[in-house]
């Protein structure tokens, strides 16, 4: 049984990432190739040639077909053999490799995963701060080598911030806040509410504005593998709460976790804001400083995944502070159980 949700739709790449020049990337286990054709939209492929296997993702783009490195077998953006490497072949049109349904929102190309019939862009999950008017939207990728779900538990958990980025944005109040966790549908959410704090460096310096803070964290998981992170801080006294809090400055940290392999993933973040929207400058110099944030946790988490595999006898532990992520993993556990329900019936 896989440790993902096979039905679904993954984020595959930033938009910018995918150009007429085939892309390699692994998707949940699939070895997938991704290109634009001459009209922009997207090709995923199976990258592997049906001649002898040689990544497609080597080959060569004619107009929106690719011809393989090897022999030459060219192939249309269906996928569908076009010509054989002997041109006095007849060409057969059972040579194909599979191709999967893309989408393109939020900034991301999206690829969905599973059967190909049920692929309906309706089903991408809802990352409306990278696309809503009034906010603005950049970030990074990171491959990380460890199980998709530890960076799950990593964001659904902000204590960590304390002491992995103790000189960005932890902060000593973090520890003593109460969390509150609850799960709405298929959807988790861990809240946090911290007044009249110093507000961290990071945020200090996003405020420009001295004294004391309210600042917040509510972290929301989504299937089948996003969280967004509402973050900010606002004035003391500007009226800011857990429910309503545009007094300050607002962020949404969005994560999106591709599964590569059991043990490896496809990292996908940015910060979208609804401050100094029109400042490219800001743009860059948040996205390096997230970046270094981020760093921070790709270190803990392939040290974590190495001491998983080098424990096998040990389990991972779950405290108060887990819960977040214990509850995002059983959402999971019981929509793949679900589909594969679904599949036998
Ligand atoms: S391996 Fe691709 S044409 Fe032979
Ligand atoms: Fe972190």
């Amino acid at each position: 049984m896989s440790t993902w949700l096979n039905n679904a739709w993954y984020v595959a790449g930033w938009d910018s990432e995918v150009d007429s020049a085939p892309l390699a990337r692994t998707i949940c286990g699939v070895p997938m190739v991704f290109y634009r054709k001459l009209d922009r939209s997207v090709v995923a492929m199976r990258d592997a040639c049906p001649h002898r296997l040689l990544p497609l993702s080597m080959g060569l783009r004619e107009g929106d077909s690719i011809r393989c490195k090897y022999h030459g077998l060219k192939l249309g953006p269906d996928g569908v053999a076009e010509e054989m490497p002997l041109r006095t072949d007849t060409v057969n049109r059972k040579v194909c490799a599979e191709t999967y349904a893309v989408a393109e929102r939020h900034r991301f190309v999206w690829v969905w995963i599973g059967e190909q019939d049920k692929a309906d862009p309706a089903l991408i999950p809802d990352l409306w701060p990278c696309s809503t008017p009034g906010w603005t939207f950049d970030g990074g990728y990171y491959p990380i080598a460890c199980d998709y779900r530890l960076m799950i538990d990593n964001l659904m958990d902000l204590t960590h911030e304390t002491y992995v980025h103790s000189g960005s944005i932890g902060q000593p109040e973090l520890m003593e806040a109460p969390i509150n966790t609850r799960v709405e549908g298929d959807q988790v959410f861990v809240t946090r509410w911290m007044p009249g704090v110093d507000a961290p460096p990071f945020w200090a310096g996003a405020l420009k504005q001295a004294g004391p803070v309210d600042r917040w964290q509510i972290c929301q998981f989504l299937l089948p593998s996003a969280v967004l992170i509402d973050v900010g801080v606002a004035p003391v006294g500007a009226g800011a709460s857990l429910e309503s809090h545009d007094q300050g400055v607002r962020g949404m940290v969005v994560d999106f976790m591709t599964p590569e392999s059991e043990g490896t993933m496809h990292y996908f973040w940015g910060m979208a804001r609804n401050f100094e929207i029109g400042d490219a400058g800001f743009t860059a110099r948040f996205k390096a400083q997230q970046g270094g944030v981020f760093a921070e946790d790709r270190e803990i988490l392939e040290a974590q995944q190495r001491a998983i595999a080098a424990n096998p006898d040990l389990r991972l532990a779950a405290y108060q502070i887990d819960e977040g992520g214990v509850r995002a993993r059983q959402i999971i556990a019981r929509a793949i159980k679900a589909q594969q329900q679904e599949a036998q019936a």
